[in-house]
């Protein structure tokens, strides 16, 4: 199975496991370390609205959380035939833990679809140079 075999099929199996009551949209994410290691994430909704977390900073979360740092690709999968691409937020998350060659991969259930560079999903980011101006 190819590595991208590998990253959707877990992004779909956390998409499996949304927990999304309130907007009946699920979304399953899954990220590539550069340690070849693959860490999925799943949106959990909550009663209190703004407490809800998106998939994508689940598997954010999941790889920190494992020591690694560096997403070298990442799927994102969600409910409907319209692809989606990670929200505002989601794409900052994305940027801080990305590099130059980083891949974020748009799904819909039947697999990946489109394939962007996060500097064309984000091209004027805050990054921490922004910070020492
Ligand atoms: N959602 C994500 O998980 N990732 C995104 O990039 C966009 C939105 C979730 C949040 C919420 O649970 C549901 O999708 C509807 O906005």
């Amino acid at each position: 199975m190819s590595n991208q075999d590998a990253l959707f099929n877990t992004a779909l199996a956390c998409y499996n496991h949304a927990y999304a009551p309130y907007s009946n949209f699920a979304v399953g994410a899954a990220v590539l370390g550069s340690n070849g290691k693959i860490y999925g994430g799943c949106n959990v909704e909550n009663v209190s609205y703004p407490c809800g977390t998106c998939a994508e900073a689940g598997a954010i979360a999941a790889m920190n959380a494992d020591g690694e740092r560096l997403i070298k690709e990442i799927v994102v999968v969600a409910s409907g035939t319209d692809l989606i691409t990670p929200c505002g937020a989601c794409l900052q998350r994305i940027f801080e833990f990305s590099d130059s060659s980083t891949l974020v991969h748009l799904a819909t259930t039947d697999g990946i679809k489109k394939s962007y560079k996060i500097a064309e999903l984000l091209p004027v980011s805050f990054a921490e140079e922004s910070l020492r101006k």
